[in-house]
């Protein structure tokens, strides 16, 4: 059984699957691609590869696929400028021309990295996001955001390039390590602060017979948001960066990997919702609640140990800044939010000796 959430935007149309099994319907769909060359790129790590890499490959060379697969090593130091040479030369070396799709098959690494070279590989060439991390399915697959990151700062290079299809199969999150899962409920917990109430307060009781529900919420919110402000123009789609102004600069500053982008994310939402109190007005009792919830899903409060100035350098540098300010989300009550530039550096300083012991 799977859903289908449709994503709308200025050029293009595109659904989402979701649902356990959901890849099954994956030799239907290429089989209508009539127009697609019949070789493809496969982009994977090195982690999901002996997992899953072999079902995908093989629907794909039962189709009539000539598959050029490309295993990247996991994790965030991939998504760079040095990964995109090796893996662009491949494709050329493989003579994939501007109908060969590149597949995407993993987490927000493969995804933002695939996505980034499918829109630079001959000026674009269709894209299919097959997300295997909870927070691939809920938010990096959504959307079309691509891109690498650069020494100086997170997701700094990249391209707006919307998929033609994206399956989210929930059989791939038996397989996903515990701390990945938790680190995907982070940015679940910020659709409900952001956008839901009601499913803010279901995650105190996720089950395996609700979490698709769950997923598919996640993304329906994304998917209205992209529909109205796909660039990031207008200030819808920047509500999804609630915890992200400081939480970026803390991944950036604890160094990639060290600390997982969720984990960061959720350190950056408890600021976030402090500020929130004393900027927004968030009741105290919803300030805790966020963090019960954070704590609920096993992801931490505190990044111990690093100290206030990088994190400061690293915020002017993050590409949310505008006209030299940092962007903040702030939320009035649990289930909605909106942006601002009008944090003073009194109140960040409180909330940076709250998050930073
Ligand atoms: N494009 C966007 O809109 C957007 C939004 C949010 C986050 N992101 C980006 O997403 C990235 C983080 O994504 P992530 O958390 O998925 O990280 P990730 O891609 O590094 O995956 C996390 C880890 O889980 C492993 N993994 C993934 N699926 C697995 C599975 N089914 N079984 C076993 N192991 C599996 C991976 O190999 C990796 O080690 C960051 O780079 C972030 O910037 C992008």
């Amino acid at each position: 059984m799977k859903s289908i959430v449709h994503v709308r935007v200025a050029q293009s149309e595109y659904p989402i699957w979701i649902g356990a099994g959901a890849l099954s319907g994956f030799p239907e769909f290429l089989k209508a691609q009539a127009d697609w060359s019949r070789s493809v790129a496969l982009i994977v790590d090195e982690n999901v590869f002996p997992l899953h890499g072999a079902s995908v490959e093989s629907i794909l060379q039962e189709a009539g696929f000539k598959v050029l697969t490309i295993a990247v090593p996991a994790g965030e130091t991939t998504k760079s400028i040095d990964s995109l040479g090796p893996i662009l030369s491949q494709m050329a070396q493989a003579k994939l021309d501007r109908r060969s799709a590149v597949i995407a098959l993993g987490g927000g690494v493969v995804g933002d990295l695939a996505g980034f070279v499918a829109s630079i590989y001959l000026r674009g060439v269709p894209f299919v996001q097959i997300p295997t991390s909870l927070l691939a399915m809920v938010d990096s697959s959504v959307g079309g955001k691509t891109g690498v990151n650069l020494p100086e700062g997170k997701n700094l290079v990249g391209a707006f390039y919307q998929p033609d299809l994206v399956i989210v199969d929930l059989d791939f999150l038996k397989t996903l390590p515990t701390r990945e899962y938790a680190a995907g409920m982070a940015e679940v917990i910020k659709y409900g602060v952001i956008a839901d109430r009601a499913l803010f307060d279901s995650l105190n009781s996720v089950t395996e017979e609700n979490r698709g529900q769950m997923i598919q919420r996640c993304i329906e919110i994304k998917a209205e948001i992209v529909a109205k402000d796909e660039k990031e123009t207008l200030g819808f789609r920047a509500l999804l960066n609630f915890g992200h102004t400081l939480g970026h600069a803390i991944e950036n500053v604890a160094g990639y990997g060290v600390l997982l982008h969720g984990e960061a994310i959720a350190i950056g939402m408890r600021a976030a919702a402090h500020l929130s109190q004393e900027l927004a007005g968030m009741p105290s009792e919803e300030v805790s609640l966020i963090e019960a919830m954070i704590s609920h899903h096993h992801l931490p409060l505190k990044a111990e140990g690093l100290s206030f100035e990088p994190i400061r350098n690293a915020m002017g540098t993050d590409k949310k800044v505008k006209a030299g300010k940092n962007r903040w989300i702030l939320s009035p009550k649990i289930g909605e939010a909106h942006l601002t530039d009008a944090v003073p550096s009194s109140s960040l300083d409180r909330v940076m000796k709250l998050v930073l012991a």
